[in-house]
C-alpha cells in the first residue's frame, strides 16, 4: 500500500529515522522488556508464547525472536508491528521522533500531491455525525443486532439521501478535485461541472489499512438500490486485493491469539464481533490475493475461513486455500451452513452458535482430502488415479515438508497407495532427502559462512587487511554475500577499523532477508570467539572457494581440450597452476590433500 501523504523518501530522511529511532522504546510499546545483560528479553509481539523468547540488542539496534525466527531492524520490527509498508513506516517514526519531513517532490504538473487521507477523515467525520440524526438508519443497524458500541469501534456512518450532502457540507474546506481524488464525488457527462455525491442513502463503512489509515469506504445501500455495496473507486491508493476489511480493528486480537477469522462481507466482521469473534477480517468479497494472505500472516498462523455457506462461498474457499497454505498458514474451516452467512447465522440461531462452529472448525486439509478421496476409491483404478492428482495438487502449495508429509500420509492411506507414491507427486522434499533427514552437508557449509559474518561483525578479534579477506564469491549464501559484502565496501571505506552493526544495516536497507538473518546471526546465541578463530575461518573460507574453483577449472579445461581450443587451454592451465600454488604453499608445488 502506497502511503497515502506524499512524503518524499529521501536517503537522508531514512537516515535521519535509523539513527533517532530507539528498537526498546519500539518493541516495549508492544510488549514488557525485562534487560539481561546487554539485551532486553520478553514475550514476542509477533507471536503467540507464553516463555519469552524475544530478544532485543539496543546496541545493535537489532532483534530476534528464538521462538518464531524473525528478527531484523527497529524500522523492520515497526512495519511488522504496525503492518505499515516501508515509507509509511518511515514516516510514522519521523514523526514520532519529531524529524521534519520534506515536503512532497512537485507532481509534474506543478500542483501538490493533494492530503487525501484529510479529506476521507473529513468525509468519515461528516458521515459519523448524520448517523445519529437518521431514525432510519438506526432503526435500520437495531434490526441487524448491531450494537452501538461496535458502530463506534468501526466507526459506521451514514450518507443520507440527496445528491449534494457531502459536497455541500466538506466542500468548501476542500477544492472539488480533491473529493473527486478520494473518489467521494462523481461527475455526470451531461452536466460534468456538477459534482455530486457518490455515496447516497448508504450505511458507510470506513476501510482501512493494517496501520489503521483512511484508504476509502464501502457503502450499503439502504433501500433496494440495485448495486448492494459501492466501494471507493480501485486507485493506487484503494486496492481492495491489498486491504482487509477490519484488520486495523482486529490485528493486536489475531496477534494476541495467533489467529484470525477470515469472512467474505463487511456485515460478517461486524457479526462475528458482535458474537465476541475479535479477531475477524474480510476480504470484501473479492478473490483472496497473495498479498491478503501475506498480510493475514504477519500477524497470525492460522487463518479460519468463514465465507458464505453457498456455492460462490465454496468456490471462494478453494481458490482462497493454496494461497493461504503458501504462505505457511495453517487454515481451518467452520461449516457454515447452506444459504447463511457468519452474520446472518449470528441472527439468525444466536451468537452461541456462531462461536460453536467456530470452535468445531476442522482442518481444512484434512477436510479437503476427506472430499477429493472418497470413501472406497481405492477398489477403482482411474478414480483413485484422478483423487490422487488432485490431492497432489493440494498438497504441493504447503511450506513446511513435514507438515506436508503428513498430510500425504493420511492421503495416501485413504487412496490405498503407497505414501512414497503420493510423496513424489507432491513434489517430494524440496529441500532434498527425506523430510526428517535435513541435508547435512548444506547445513555445515552455511555455518562457516555464519559463523565468518559473526565473527567479522561482531567479535573484537583483530580484522585482516580488505586485501587479504576472500572474495565475494567465496560465499554461497546469497544473503551472506550482501552482508559480506556491505561490510567490506565499509570496511574498506574506513580504513582500518571495523565498521558498525548499524552501518552496515543501514546500507543494507531495511527490506530483504539480508537483514534477518543478520540479527539472527548476532542475537540467537553468544560470539565467544577463540583466539585465531577468525583468521582460520577466514583462510577454510577462502580455501573451498579456491577447491570448488579448482574443480571448476577442471571442468572447463577438459571441455577445452575436447574443443582444441588451444589458445583458452592454454590460460586456463595457467590460472588453474596458479590458483594450485596458492591453494597449497608456494613451495610444496604438487601433493594434493584434498
Ligand atoms: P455479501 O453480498 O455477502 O454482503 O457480499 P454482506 O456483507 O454479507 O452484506 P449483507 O449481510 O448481505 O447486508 C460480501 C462482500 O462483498 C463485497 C462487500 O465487501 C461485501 O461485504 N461486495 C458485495 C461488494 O463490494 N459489492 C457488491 O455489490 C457486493
Ligand atoms: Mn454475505
Amino acid at each position: 500500500m502506497s502511503p497515502l501523504r506524499n512524503i518524499q523518501l529521501t536517503p537522508q530522511l531514512v537516515q535521519a529515522v535509523r539513527d533517532a529511532v530507539d528498537i526498546v522504546d519500539i518493541a516495549s510499546e508492544y510488549t514488557r522488556l525485562t534487560k539481561a545483560g546487554k539485551r532486553h528479553k520478553g514475550l514476542c509481539p509477533l507471536h503467540k508464547e507464553k516463555t519469552p523468547s524475544f530478544s532485543v540488542e539496543p546496541d545493535q539496534g537489532l532483534f530476534y525472536c528464538f521462538g518464531c525466527g524473525q528478527g531484523g531492524d527497529a524500522i523492520k520490527l515497526h512495519q511488522a508491528l504496525s503492518g505499515d509498508d516501508f515509507p509509511a513506516a518511515i514516516e510514522a517514526l519521523a514523526r514520532r521522533y519529531g524529524i521534519p519531513l520534506p515536503k512532497a517532490s512537485e507532481p509534474r504538473r506543478g500542483r501538490r500531491e493533494p492530503d487525501l487521507e484529510r479529506v476521507l477523515e473529513a468525509a468519515a467525520g461528516f458521515f459519523q455525525g448524520q448517523l445519529q440524526e437518521s431514525k432510519r438508519l438506526l432503526d435500520y443497524l437495531e434490526r441487524r443486532k448491531i450494537p452501538m458500541e461496535l458502530v463506534e469501534r468501526y466507526g459506521l456512518g451514514y450518507a443520507p439521501e440527496g445528491w449534494r450532502n457531502l459536497v455541500g457540507a466538506i466542500g468548501p474546506r476542500f477544492p472539488m478535485t480533491e473529493l473527486e481524488a478520494a473518489g467521494l464525488v462523481s461527475r455526470s457527462d451531461k452536466r460534468p461541472d456538477e459534482p455530486y455525491d457518490r455515496f447516497r442513502q448508504r450505511l458507510m463503512f470506513p476501510i482501512r489499512n493494517a496501520a489503521g489509515r483512511l484508504v476509502g469506504f464501502g457503502g450499503r445501500a439502504l433501500g433496494d438500490d440495485k448495486a448492494k455495496y459501492i466501494n471507493t473507486a480501485e486507485t493506487s491508493r484503494f486496492q481492495k486485493g491489498y486491504l482487509l476489511y477490519g484488520l486495523d480493528v482486529a490485528k493486536r486480537a489475531i496477534r494476541d491469539q495467533g489467529r484470525a477469522f477470515l469472512v467474505e462481507g463487511y456485515f460478517d466482521v461486524l457479526g462475528a464481533a458482535a458474537a465476541g469473534i475479535e479477531t475477524c477480517v474480510a476480504s470484501m468479497g473479492t478473490a483472496l490475493t497473495p498479498e491478503q494472505a501475506r498480510l493475514l500472516k504477519r500477524f497470525a498462523d492460522e487463518v479460519m475461513v468463514g465465507y458464505d455457506g453457498d456455492e460462490a462461498g465454496e468456490k471462494a474457499f478453494r481458490r482462497a486455500l493454496p494461497t493461504l497454505l503458501s504462505e505457511g498458514l495453517t487454515v481451518r474451516r467452520p461449516a457454515i451452513p447452506a444459504g447463511e452467512d457468519p452474520d446472518s447465522l449470528r441472527r439468525k440461531q444466536g451468537e452461541d452458535a456462531l462461536l460453536e462452529l467456530v470452535v468445531a472448525a476442522e482442518d481444512a486439509v484434512m477436510l479437503e482430502i476427506r472430499r477429493l478421496v472418497p470413501d472406497r476409491v481405492s477398489g477403482e483404478p482411474s478414480r483413485q488415479a484422478k483423487a490422487a492428482k488432485e490431492v497432489a495438487e493440494l498438497l504441493k502449495p504447503i511450506p513446511d515438508g513435514i507438515l506436508r508429509y503428513s498430510y500425504a500420509r493420511v492421503a495416501a492411506d485413504r487412496l490405498g497407495v503407497p505414501v512414497d507414491l503420493l510423496w513424489k507427486r507432491v513434489g517430494g522434499d524440496r529441500s532434498g532427502g527425506a523430510p526428517d533427514e535435513p541435508k547435512a552437508a548444506g547445513k555445515v557449509v552455511r555455518s562457516l559462512e555464519e559463523r565468518v559474518v559473526q565473527l567479522l561483525l561482531a567479535s573484537n578479534l583483530p580484522l585482516p587487511p580488505v586485501a587479504e579477506l576472500p572474495p565475494e564469491e567465496a560465499f554461497l549464501d546469497a544473503d551472506l554475500r550482501n552482508i559480506f559484502e556491505t561490510f567490506c565496501a565499509l570496511y574498506s571505506e574506513a580504513g582500518d577499523s571495523r565498521p558498525e552493526v548499524k552501518a552496515v544495516l543501514a546500507k543494507l536497507g531495511s527490506q530483504g532477508k539480508a537483514v534477518d538473518q543478520l540479527a539472527r546471526l548476532l542475537l540467537q546465541e553468544p560470539v565467544a570467539p577463540a583466539k585465531g578463530e577468525l583468521q582460520t575461518s577466514l583462510a577454510s573460507l577462502k580455501r573451498r572457494w579456491q577447491q570448488q574453483r579448482l574443480r571448476e577449472l577442471s571442468t572447463e579445461i577438459s571441455r577445452a581440450q575436447s574443443l582444441g581450443d588451444t589458445d583458452r587451454l592454454e590460460r586456463l592451465l595457467q590460472d588453474k597452476n596458479a590458483l594450485s600454488r596458492e591453494l597449497h604453499g608456494r613451495d610444496s608445488g604438487s601433493g594434493d590433500h584434498t
